[in-house]
């Protein structure tokens, strides 16, 4: 273990001596990794239990940290400049979103689906900026594969992973401010989660209480907040609400809050498709044993969130020599719903237009 360490501190001090030549810009930090890639052997790496061993290590000690990105995150070196990470899943996705570093990605372990977006953005308000999110493109990452993760919003996208587990590793620079701060993007809208305050986590947990105990006071309180705070705090809070504002006995709240104007509509129209891929996503990690074509197919219709995404993906795919039967898949991974949850996967494919 001590060895190997040693190993990849020289490999990263190498890496450094190279980057300096870039004045260790983060626009080639990828380049540089890609450079001295193959000098080191990282897939021991892939080994959760040579990744808990390596926990004692002293270097490794100190560079944990807290983190909800991965089912299990161990971040294994940074030395100020830039850092490694490994990023164990067991079945859970990444939103759309994009970067404020540079990195080269090796996968490790498992499949994962990777779909690029366009933002084509319109107008802003604060924290949000209104547009369309669309496909790019879709490719297949598998163990051995390595990819490039480019800084700003220049490469938007999601990442389904559909084995388990899958683990995926980024020697990645740290932080650049100068790109801002990351971004999440939805079918309508892009937003970053300054707003996500304590007073906003408080108002959630309240609402969340209120619903439960008194519904009447739930929404008078939604309608007193969602006429009194910002659009990128009434986007967090309907967000978070998930599902909740849209049961019959609170919708009509929401319906007059999207008829006020055409953010509004906008804003709306974003959360119900993110509730839809929320939807898709979690069903298909709650089934332990459900086939990965199959995860795959629902995963597609989280990625895609409309006809033209979703025949995109398909395409872009098959183009890859990755053949699957979509509908068939997707209509047995409907089957294995209970009937509240197939209603309600029918219903989204609705709203998504995607016929099954
Ligand atoms: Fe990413």
């Amino acid at each position: 273990m001590n060895d190997y360490y040693a190993g990849l501190l020289n490999f990263t001090a190498n890496i450094e001596k190279s980057w300096l030549r870039y004045n260790y810009a983060t626009e080639d930090f990828h380049k540089v990794v890609a450079d001295h890639a193959e000098d080191f052997d990282l897939s021991p790496l892939g080994d959760l239990t040579f990744q808990m061993q390596l926990l004692d290590h002293p270097s490794v000690r100190v560079n944990q940290h807290r983190s909800t990105f991965s089912d299990y995150h161990n971040q294994i070196f940074h030395n100020g400049r830039f850092l490694i990470e490994i990023l164990n899943w067991s079945g859970s996705h990444v939103n759309v979103h994009d970067h404020d570093f540079s990195a080269l990605q090796f996968q490790l372990r498992g499949n994962s689906l990777n779909v690029v977006y366009d933002f084509d953005q319109t107008s802003s308000a604060g924290a949000l900026n209104f547009g369309r999110l669309s496909v790019r493109h879709a490719e297949m990452w598998k163990a051995g594969d390595r990819s490039v993760v480019r800084h700003g919003n220049q490469d938007t996208h999601s990442v389904f992973h559909l084995s388990v587990p899958t683990t995926s590793l980024l020697i990645r620079t740290a932080p650049t401010p100068r790109f801002g701060a990351q971004s999440n993007y939805f079918p309508t809208l892009s937003a970053n989660y300054y707003v996500n305050s304590e007073i906003q986590r408080k108002k959630l947990t309240g609402l969340a209480l209120l619903a439960r105990q008194a519904p009447a006071d739930f929404t008078s309180m939604l309608e007193k907040f969602l006429n009194e705070q910002s659009l990128s705090e009434n986007f967090f809070m309907l967000l978070k609400l998930a599902e909740l504002p849209f049961l019959e006995r609170y919708v009509q709240t929401v319906i007059t809050y999207a008829e006020r104007g055409e953010s509004e509509a906008k804003l709306v129209e974003s959360v119900i498709a993110n509730n839809g891929i929320d939807f898709f996503k979690s069903r298909a990690s709650a089934m332990t044993d459900l086939p990965e074509a199959e995860k795959l197919a629902a995963s597609i219709v989280a990625a895609g969130s409309s006809d033209v995404g979703v025949r995109k993906i398909i395409t872009d795919l098959s183009e890859l020599g990755i053949a699957m039967n979509f509908k068939e898949d997707l209509q047995s991974f409907v089957r294995r719903l209970n009937e509240s949850d197939r209603d309600m996967a029918n219903r989204y494919l609705s709203i998504f237009n995607v016929a099954v």
